[in-house]
């Protein structure tokens, strides 16, 4: 506690000159060079800091920190990621037909003829013209062959075939018609794609066989087809990349391979494409890549290799792909990269590698990649080991940024303010307490205990709050050395000693109470002595589950972050519901405050039922208010122990059920609504109750004429009991029942009496 409040003092102290001593640039006067981890603003001298790039304040005199922030391959990622409809094109083109077209069914417009869902077998004829689309959408072609396209003229631009049941393509089919340009085959049943189809005059451009069952491409498929620019073959049941079928393709700039069944990537597995820019092949089941595996393919640009199930990365993957600008390896299952792997590809530009296993990374393994402007990653505390790149994402992880470790100015002003309730309340409940008279001791124990726990909180919250003082503005550079510190884990202990004393405390608080208004003549009051016994088990029991995390013989289990696996030091692990040690934390914050929630409030509701029933014996309307008033106390201590207590069971599972919990939320949930019944605690139980103002009141009386004697007895009395209980101005019949079997249990236990006559 001592060097606690050292180490905060210390804080305090510290924060004024931090501002004063560390400028946010680094400045070079002579040269034009920023250390690492700065970037050199457009048209002066000044360096940025990483995390001030892009975040939306202008920090260089031009602004040039906020330029350029878009990723333009992030862009095309999404954008390629959804093909447009063929025909949406054509949806500006003039609405009169331009073609001398008069059957029945199909739709002419401008130089396009739409035949859609027709449950045509065979092509209708179709005029000898120039047409620039035929669109064949949703009719019944089940086989596809040279005589059900027999009346198309060779003169059609784009071919539609989609979602027309075709359930096969025969040799030949596409050989009287080799001027077409776009052929689009997706979303039918082909099995096979089979070989042959293409004249060898044709200058088809692109192939879109998507969203069809193939598994099996024969190997003269792509045979002819030298002017293939675009190639989509995604949505199938394709298992291996056969090297021959691609041969032939010598022009194709895309390769749309994602959302197959391929497993392996074998070196050699692509044959030389020399203009393919472009390979999708996420949403595969690949789990390994050979060395060499894309070394054919020199003049790739984008490889995307997301959603598979890769578990490392060796030397030499890459190999031969020095144009490469983009990769994506994000949702995978990546532990390991080996430190040479990305030396083959210098000219990235951007490396999306969220969503994978590993959690830290050595910094040589990104120092070659020199020309990297934006970096993706699951947590932005690796941005350390990517000080070089400009634009680093996340920015942010809810509470923490890359400058801040509080990064919400509301968030930080409420860890001050809630710091300072708890600290405050709870110190002058417990001063209040050691200095005024007490006449139940037992209950004064009681929450003379609380109090402390609750106080525990608020020194958690204080420090916190002067740890992000510390670190403003650089906190990204410290938050790894913050994060595996003594303090940290001091903090993470004395939040979590904090919630677990507490609610064990107030279970306690409950059950005594309800003891004693269900049976006030089975049990005694504890004695001091029992209640301090019991106290101690509690506290030994949280400060047990507190301190378990931080042993040296379960590190195995709980790992060495724990309680540093965020910047606040919270176990609470909402992010990474599954990091290690998650059955404990779940255990901690869903199990024991459930139960103990579920039995805080059945205890108050008969509590209540219990009052009012006794009730029934009183008359006077004074009575009956004041059992009123009791209940809404009641209800309102359950109500902030629920407002604390259920949206954390509630998220928690929420996340444990995979659901992904947005950061704010998370970061509401840590700092505010946890220590929100430490802040609130003392108010409910003592400082706001008639009593306690009484009390003070006298106090400072006392000070004013020291030699008055404390009022009557009876007040004293009074204090000793209100206190205990939180309901306050009472008096009569209700005030005996609540109150301590002592002196008025025989009047509770003579109404109980009364209320089984009548019953009878
Ligand atoms: C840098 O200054 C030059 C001339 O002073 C100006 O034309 C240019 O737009 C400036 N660049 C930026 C990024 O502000
Ligand atoms: C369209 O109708 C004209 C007469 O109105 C006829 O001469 C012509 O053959 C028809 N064309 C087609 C493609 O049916
Ligand atoms: C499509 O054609 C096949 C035979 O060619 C037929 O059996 C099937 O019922 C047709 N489907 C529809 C929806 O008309
Ligand atoms: C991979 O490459 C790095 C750097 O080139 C080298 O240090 C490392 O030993 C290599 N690893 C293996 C297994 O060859
Ligand atoms: C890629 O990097 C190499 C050097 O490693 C360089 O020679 C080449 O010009 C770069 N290519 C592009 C497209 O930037």
């Amino acid at each position: 506690m001592f060097t606690l409040a050292t180490q905060f003092l210390s804080f305090v102290f510290l924060c004024g000159r931090m501002d004063e001593a560390v400028s946010e640039y680094v400045v070079f006067k002579n040269s034009k060079v920023c250390t690492d981890g700065y970037f050199q603003c457009a048209n002066d001298t000044l360096c940025v800091e990483q995390g001030k790039i892009c975040n939306s304040v202008e920090d260089c005199k031009d602004g040039s920190d906020e330029r350029n922030c878009e990723d333009v391959h992030d862009n095309n990622y999404f954008d390629q990621m959804v093909r447009k409809n063929p025909s949406a094109e054509h949806d500006d083109d003039d609405q009169n037909c331009a073609l001398s077209f008069n059957g029945t069914g199909c739709l002419c417009r401008s130089r396009g003829l739409y035949c859609r869902n027709l449950n045509l077998d065979v092509a209708p004829d179709i005029p000898d013209e120039e047409i620039d689309i035929l669109d064949f959408t949703g009719n019944n072609f089940t086989s596809l062959s040279s005589r059900t396209l027999e009346t198309l003229p060779n003169t059609v631009k784009k071919l539609i075939l989609k979602h027309c049941n075709i359930k096969e393509v025969l040799s030949g089919t596409f050989y009287k018609t080799y001027t077409l340009s776009q052929i689009y085959l997706d979303n039918n049943q082909l099995k096979v794609f089979p070989s042959d189809l293409f004249n060898p005059e044709n200058a088809l451009r692109d192939l879109i066989v998507s969203y069809n069952e193939i598994e099996i491409i024969e190997e003269n498929a792509f045979v002819n087809l030298k002017y293939l620019i675009e190639l989509d073959l995604r949505g199938n049941k394709i298992t291996d990349i056969n090297l021959r079928a691609f041969e032939p393709l010598k022009s194709l700039s895309t390769l749309y391979l994602q959302n197959n069944l391929i497993k392996y990537v074998l070196s050699g597995s692509f044959p030389r494409m020399s203009f393919l820019t472009t390979l999708w092949l996420t949403e595969n089941r690949i789990k390994l890549i050979e060395a060499e595996a894309f070394e054919n393919l020199d003049y790739l640009m984008s490889l995307h290799l997301s959603d598979n199930r890769l578990t490392e990365l060796r030397n030499g993957t890459f190999l031969n792909l020095d144009k490469l600008q983009s990769l994506s390896l994000n949702d995978n299952f990546i532990k390991s990269m080996e430190l040479g792997v990305f030396t083959d590809v210098p000219n990235l530009t951007s490396l999306k590698l969220e969503n994978n296993k590993f959690r830290i990374l050595d910094k040589k393994l990104l120092q070659p990649l020199n020309k990297l402007e934006n970096i993706y990653f699951d947590s932005f505390e690796m941005c350390t080991a990517a000080t070089h790149v400009r634009n680093c994402f996340p920015k942010g992880d809810g509470i923490s940024s890359q400058d801040h470790l509080l990064d919400n100015i509301i968030l930080r002003s409420c860890v001050w303010i809630m710091g300072a309730i708890g600290c405050t309340g709870n110190l002058i409940v417990l001063l209040g307490r050691l200095l005024g008279p007490s006449n139940n001791i037992v209950h004064s124990l009681y929450l003379r205990n609380l109090a402390f726990s609750d106080l525990l909180m608020g020194v958690y919250l204080f420090t916190i709050a002067s740890v992000d003082q510390e670190y403003r503005g650089h906190y990204l550079r410290h938050q790894y050395k913050w994060r595996h510190s003594f303090l940290c884990n001091i903090c993470g202990f004395l939040s979590t000693l904090s919630c677990e004393s507490s609610v064990l405390i107030l279970s306690l608080v409950t059950w005594d109470r309800f003891i004693s208004v269900t049976q006030p003549l089975a049990r005694k009051q504890p004695s001091p002595r029992t209640a301090a016994l019991t106290l101690l088990v509690l506290w030994m029991a949280a400060a047990l589950v507190a301190l378990a995390p931080l042993s040296n013989f379960a590190s195995s289990y709980f790992g060495d972050e724990f309680y540093g696996s965020n910047g606040v030091c919270l176990s609470l692990h909402i992010h990474e519901p599954y990091a290690m040690g998650w059955e404990y934390s779940a255990t901690m914050f869903i199990l024991v405050n459930a139960f103990a929630l579920v039995f805080i409030s059945y205890a108050y509701v008969r509590m209540i039922n219990e009052i009012k029933a006794s009730g029934v014996a009183c008359r006077s309307t004074r009575q009956s208010e004041e059992r009123d008033k009791v209940a809404q106390r009641f209800g309102i201590i359950v109500l902030t122990d629920s407002l604390c207590w259920v949206p954390i069971i509630i998220v928690k599972l929420v996340a444990l059920f995979g659901v992904a919990i947005p950061p704010d939320l998370y970061a509401w949930l840590a700092i505010f609504v946890l220590p929100i019944n430490s802040a609130l605690n003392p108010i409910l139980y003592t400082l706001t109750t008639t009593v306690f103002k009484k009390q003070v009141r006298k106090l400072a009386n006392k000070c004013i004429s020291k030699r008055k004697r404390p009022e009557h007895v009876h007040s004293a009395s009074e204090s000793g009991f209100s206190l205990s209980f939180g309901v306050f101005p009472l008096g009569g019949s209700s005030r005996r029942i609540l109150s301590h079997r002592g002196t008025q249990s025989s009047i509770t236990a003579s109404k109980n009496s009364w209320k089984r006559s009548t019953a009878v």
